[in-house]
């Protein structure tokens, strides 16, 4: 579960990214967060994922207390929680195959735990045929579905994609977010954050709308139009 607790972060003087939100996300749901540049959206990741420190008010993640997380408790919240970042950071000189087991090399899987799950998530997402390539000879719909399995591969029960259709055309959009909708499904909480409107339309789930630091809208009745 996620939970903002009246949340605020300043930067710096004058720099207000939120100004008291608060949140719940239940285990195995679907949302979406949008809202204008600058409204505070990778802030609110950067929270869930402890890259970032609240100034105040309290946050919970799948359990733990990150206002009061021990740094050395830092990469056992990361586990709970796979990021599927915009511009991917995939790994130019590894294979697919290689980028997917890299993540569960990082936190410390045996070699034949590597073997068995690595092809299983790579046939989730389409890429079972691609496992050789490398990331440059993928076109961006893969890249994502690349980005997503590696996110996918330490089995989080939360993932949290960050403009997962950014650089995708509507088509391979839809697929993408419908890959996400199944992975949802299997149980993963899904939070994504999207400018997409239509998509976010078609797919009917719960909408938290944030601007400029508040969230503006929450709920599953259409969205408040930022
Ligand atoms: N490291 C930083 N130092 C100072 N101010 C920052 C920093 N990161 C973000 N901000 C400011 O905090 C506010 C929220 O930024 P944030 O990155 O959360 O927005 P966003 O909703 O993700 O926008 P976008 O859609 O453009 O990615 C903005 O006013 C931004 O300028
Ligand atoms: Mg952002």
């Amino acid at each position: 579960m996620i939970e903002f607790n009246e949340v605020t972060k300043s930067y710096s003087v004058g720099t207000h990214a939120l100004r008291g939100v608060s949140m719940q996300i239940e285990d195995g749901e679907f949302a979406f967060l949008i809202g204008p540049s600058g409204s505070g959206k990778s802030t609110i990741i950067k929270l869930i994922t402890g890259e970032l420190e609240p100034t105040s008010g309290t946050v919970h993640v799948n359990g733990y207390s990150l206002d009061r997380i021990r740094k050395r408790e830092i990469p056992y919240l990361r586990r709970t929680v796979g990021v599927v970042f915009q511009d991917f950071r995939l790994i130019e000189t590894k294979t697919v195959y290689e980028n997917v087991a890299f993540a569960m090399r990082a936190i410390g899987a045996r070699e034949d735990e590597i073997r068995d799950r690595v092809p299983y998530i790579l046939e989730l997402v389409g890429l079972e045929n691609k496992s050789r390539r490398h990331p440059t000879e993928l076109s961006g719909g893969e890249q994502q579905r690349l980005a997503i399995a590696r996110a996918l591969v330490n089995n989080p029960s939360t993932i949290i994609a960050d403009e997962p259709t950014g650089n995708l055309d509507p088509a391979m959009s839809l697929e993408i977010m419908s890959l996400l909708q199944e992975i949802n499904n299997l149980g993963t909480t899904m939070l994504v954050v999207t400018h997409d409107r239509d998509l976010v339309e078609r797919f009917g789930k719960r909408v938290i709308a944030i601007n400029d630091g508040v969230v503006v809208h929450d709920g599953m009745d259409g969205y408040y139009r930022v």
